[in-house]
């Protein structure tokens, strides 16, 4: 089992760490992973994933192009089933249910398991429908309640004054990052417990980032985060957890600040000093 320890060391909110650290240490496992290995085909894409990852912790996944990262992200909450050929070996467990039973139910866990893109995913409806959309669609709440869903999970995201006045507009109007911040909020409004977020920030503007970031770390612990992100200087201010993938290996996977100080591995040392793409 693997300690989760929180790195305060860069972090914008310096002596306010989000979680503490004995608060994450007693906290349940929320997610494991055991002998993971994912393929398309013939083609083996991840192995020899283990995991064990408490409620409220922030994971950054790091590891360079094509190493499996979405792979892996996408399989949490069961979005690569469609893609043809893929397979998957064996377990991923969330507050102990086996995620790749065939009889899970898929809306349930996608909404306990949330997932944010790296290009920001409005629906084709109003700002205040994207909001309700997973609301409607899990029967979560009266309708006496969905004013104050919108509401709420808007000024979560600091969205609320900026599209108070134009709910019912099409939210393709709103900028880059407010329609990212668009989409985390409708993730919010369904409650979920661990939110995927797979290169969240890689398109928004340095304000965005800081937005979104900011936004992590208040979430947590009620929300357990897995950020796939190509900044290291991001997995360093915002996880307390890193896991680095090579080549479609979890090559070493530990708190943040022994990955980024102290790898065990040659090929992690490497990557973390920013010497391979
Ligand atoms: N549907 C598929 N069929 C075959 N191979 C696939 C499929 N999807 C992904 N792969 C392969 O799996 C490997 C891992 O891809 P993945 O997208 O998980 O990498 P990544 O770490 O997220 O990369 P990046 O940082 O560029 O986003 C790659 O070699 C990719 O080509
Ligand atoms: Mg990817």
């Amino acid at each position: 089992m693997q300690d989760l320890v929180v790195n305060t060391e860069d972090d914008p909110h310096k002596g306010q760490p989000a979680t503490e650290p004995s608060t994450i240490e007693l906290a349940e496992i929320i997610l494991n992973v055991q002998d993971l290995q994912i393929g398309f085909g013939s083609k083996v894409v991840i192995e020899e994933v283990n995991l064990d990852l408490r409620k409220g912790s922030i994971v950054s996944l790091i590891g360079p192009t094509g190493s499996g990262k979405t792979t892996f992200l996408r399989s949490i909450n069961r979005m690569n089933d469609k893609v043809s050929g893929f397979w998957t070996k064996g377990h991923i467990t969330i507050s102990g249910k086996e995620v790749l039973s065939p009889d899970i139910d898929l809306l349930e866990l996608r909404r306990n398991v949330g997932m944010l893109f790296q290009r920001a995913n409005p629906f084709p409806m109003s700002i205040r429908e994207n909001i309700l959309s997973g609301v409607k669609a899990h029967k979560l709440a009266k309708k006496s309640s969905h004013d104050d869903i919108v509401r709420d999970s808007l000024e979560k995201v600091g969205l609320w004054k900026a599209v108070e006045k134009r709910l019912s507009d099409s939210p393709f109007r709103l900028s880059g990052g407010q329609q990212q911040l668009l989409c985390l909020a409708r993730s919010l409004a369904v409650q979920p417990r661990v939110l995927l977020l797979d290169e969240p920030t890689s398109a928004l503007d340095p304000i965005s980032v800081e937005a979104v970031e900011n936004l992590i770390s208040k979430l947590v612990p009620e929300i357990t985060f897995i950020v796939v992100t190509h900044s290291l200087a991001q997995a360093k201010r915002i996880s307390n957890h890193t896991m680095f993938f090579y080549d479609g290996k979890l090559m070493e996977s530990g708190p943040t600040s022994k990955i980024f100080e102290d790898p065990e591995m040659p090929e992690t040392q490497y990557y973390v000093s920013g010497r391979m793409g």
